[in-house]
């Protein structure tokens, strides 16, 4: 089982997507074990996303994340980190497969609706930023 990191951007939740992409979730049979939607601060959007330090769209992806609140989640499932990719969709809208997720809501690659952990140990680094190890719940999922 593999643990995958997701967050619903601004552009989510004012949106109003948080029930549709949970939905797709939920449907393809991944498990959520943690959830909470908050409002996200310089210091945790810089830790978030260090790997683009110095690229000209790191700035404004950062204060894009602080901006408004997000969803943060934690989805658990065998091949759990590409499955979440699969159903996103590439990361500019406009190379996204039309039926996922970014290819269906998004427009614009800064405000491409959802994040989700690039591999098995940005998700293990992600979910440490965002959750206490007691946050993240223990449960047998029907199905
Ligand atoms: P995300 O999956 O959250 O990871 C990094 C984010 O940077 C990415 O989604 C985009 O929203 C944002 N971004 C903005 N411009 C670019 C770019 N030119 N290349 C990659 N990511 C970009």
């Amino acid at each position: 089982m593999e643990r995958t990191f997701i967050m619903l951007k601004p552009d989510a939740v004012q949106r109003g997507l948080v029930g549709e992409v949970i939905n797709r979730f939920e449907k393809k049979g991944l498990k959520l074990v943690g959830m909470k939607l908050i409002q996200v601060d310089r210091a945790l959007a810089e830790e978030h996303y260090a790997e683009h330090r110095g690229k000209g769209f790191f700035e404004p992806t950062v204060s894009y994340i602080m901006s408004s609140p997000v969803v943060a989640m934690v989805w658990e499932g065998k091949n759990g980190v590409a499955l979440a990719r699969e159903l996103m969709g590439a990361t500019n809208p406009a190379n996204a497969n039309p039926g996922s997720i970014r290819g269906m809501y998004g427009m614009d690659i800064s405000r491409n609706v959802i994040h989700g952990s690039d591999s098995v140990a940005s998700a293990e680094r992600e979910i440490a930023l965002y959750f206490r190890p007691e946050e993240l719940a223990d449960y047998v999922k029907a199905g």
